[in-house]
């Protein structure tokens, strides 16, 4: 799918048709200025729910909250104008029952203007997603290491190794006859996700697993460097903007203790030059 040449935002329809061609592109975003930066450059911006860990400094995204999803989503919207916005639904939002998931994904989609949700968990939750999606509500699956159930899942670790293998297979064809428009598969061995690949009709989204995937998502300030609280083996950085930006502040806090800022050129007795 060409990012430049789109008049408007692609409709579910136009990711499921992407399915075997040209890979879609995918970040996280949680902010206006961020949105606007990839618009031009993604098929599908994510309001992750990673917000919660990489901009709240929360210690994991159990903690996120639908007022929080709700602040960046619309942040994000003002943005965005050629790629299509998905929105995390966060942790105890959508669970419980089809009804609750229903009830709290009208409300991120009419308070952000979002055109899809996300939500994680493959046959547990097949029947929400094809309860969403007869009524009007597009849905994103996620499985593989699903950060939500990290509890439960004892760690950020590779999924679907070993016995673990046919589940994963059986979570994604379950979560594609549900209806779901694209998977995103998070940390999973590459082979299976070719596997996966291969065995659904609907985009995979790889994010460390394989490039053989239909598409790729990865976290903004993982890949930009800004996130360094930790990295993942699978994170390429392709800058480093955390250094730089406390380079940036280090070199401002030792102008000031010296009394060299504000620069003489830019003062003008007692007016400064803006
Ligand atoms: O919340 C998030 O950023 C995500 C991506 C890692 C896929 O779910």
């Amino acid at each position: 799918m060409s990012a430049t040449a789109k008049k408007r935002a692609p409709m579910p329809d136009d990711i499921r048709a992407a399915k075997g061609g040209t890979p879609l592109v995918s970040l996280t975003a949680y902010t206006t200025p961020m949105a606007q930066m990839m618009d031009a450059h993604c098929d599908i911006v994510l309001v992750g729910d990673s917000v919660g860990m990489v901009l709240h400094g929360l210690p994991s995204t159990l903690g996120v909250t639908m007022e929080m999803m709700i602040m960046h989503g619309r942040a994000v919207s003002r943005g965005l104008e050629k790629a299509m916005m998905v929105i995390d639904m966060p942790f105890g939002s959508y669970e419980e029952s089809p009804q609750q998931a229903f009830r709290n994904a009208a409300r991120l989609m009419a308070e952000t203007g979002a055109g899809a949700v996300k939500l994680e968990g493959g046959v547990a939750m097949a029947e929400t997603i094809a309860f969403l999606i007869r009524r009007g509500v597009p849905v994103m699956a996620h499985i593989g290491l699903t950060p939500q159930s990290i509890n439960t899942l004892g760690g950020y670790k590779v999924q679907g190794r070993g016995a673990a293998r046919a589940a994963l297979i059986a979570d994604a064809k379950a979560v594609a006859d549900a209806g779901a428009f694209a998977v995103v598969l998070e940390k999973v061995p590459a082979s299976l996700a070719d596997e996966i690949t291969s065995a659904v009709p609907i985009p995979t989204i790889g994010i460390g697993a394989s490039a053989g995937c239909d598409g790729q998502v990865l976290v903004l300030d993982d890949m930009l460097g800004l996130f360094t609280a930790f990295k993942a083996k699978f994170v390429k950085r392709f800058a480093e903007l955390g250094n730089e930006a406390e380079a940036a502040i280090a070199a401002y806090a030792a102008e000031v203790r010296a009394r060299s800022f504000p620069a003489a050129e830019h003062v003008f007795g007692d007016e400064v030059k803006t």
